[in-house]
């Protein structure tokens, strides 16, 4: 398959970007530690709200739970961007749930294709994972100072095994500015409707596309002694966010972390679905 090895277009990208909170601070850096890395040092250096950080390498990308996020220089998205949202801490969960829908909209727009979110920041297409979001959180009492949501989606590589990317789901390359350029423009649309009646629309479409809602799954919670295991039915999130799974004695348990997975999932096609 023909692969996009060129640096991102940044003049095509502002353009598309125009009109959004994110064109008054693009922060390119070809090679970069973390992209949510250099986004929190500019929080602190006091970047504008928007601000948005881009890479073609991360030396250290990291994901949840400090795992680490790899990828290939010029094949993928790796990007992270600095808001300053006047939101409380509680509600700071609509910013990953917003980016979220944000991707299922671009994906969807430029492929053909529905992207699923495996609760709370996994991005899948065809039951593998395509993409991770890490958002990161400075607190001022109840409300959110700023917040930093980076985003790594697999375009046109893929570290193999569990993971997948869009080129290999739609069968061809495909290249990043537009989907990039979508991405935004729809997260900008959807920070703004945060704050409105709309906030039940996004809310209704991150459950619609859930990868886990209705599945049996487990969740991990901790290490070693201190590990906790839930097993039921996810039922679906919360106003805060919470995954809400009901046991099989009928309790139902509000999990607001962990590692979760599908019960009886692996090499199931009903995966792939
Ligand atoms: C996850 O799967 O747990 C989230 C992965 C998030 C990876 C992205 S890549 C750009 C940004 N910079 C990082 O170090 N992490 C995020």
């Amino acid at each position: 398959m023909e692969q996009t090895l060129s640096r991102l277009d940044l003049t095509l990208l502002e353009r598309l970007l125009s009109g959004t909170i994110f064109c008054n601070n693009i922060v390119y850096q070809e090679i970069t530690g973390s992209t949510n890395q250099v986004a929190k040092r500019l929080a602190e250096a006091g970047a504008v709200h928007g601000s948005l950080v881009i890479s073609e390498e991360q030396r250290a990308g990291r994901g949840r739970m400090g795992r680490k996020w790899l990828s290939a220089p010029y094949r993928n998205l790796l990007f992270s961007v600095l808001l300053r949202p006047r939101l409380y801490t509680k509600d700071s969960f609509l910013l990953t749930v917003s980016m979220a829908v944000s991707i299922f909209d671009a994906v969807l727009g430029i492929t053909g294709r529905e992207a699923r979110i495996k609760w709370p920041n996994d991005i899948y297409m065809e039951g593998r994972k395509a993409g991770g979001i890490l958002t990161e959180l400075s607190a001022q009492g109840r409300m959110v100072s700023w917040a930093v949501v980076g985003v790594g989606l697999n375009v046109n590589w893929t570290p193999g095994g569990e993971f997948a990317s869009i080129s290999e789901i739609v069968g061809r390359s495909v290249n990043r500015e537009p989907l990039l350029g979508e991405i935004l423009k729809r997260y900008d649309y959807y920070l703004e409707a945060i704050g409105t009646q709309k906030r039940g629309e996004i809310l209704e479409r991150y459950e619609s596309n859930s990868l886990l809602k209705g599945k049996e799954v487990l969740i991990q919670q901790g290490q070693g002694a201190e590990q906790g295991l839930i097993k039921g039915k996810a039922l679906g999130i919360d106003s805060e966010g919470a995954l809400l799974v009901e046991d099989n004695s009928g309790q139902i348990h509000r999990v607001s972390f962990g590692d979760v997975s599908v019960v009886g999932w692996e090499n199931n096609e009903e995966a792939r679905t």
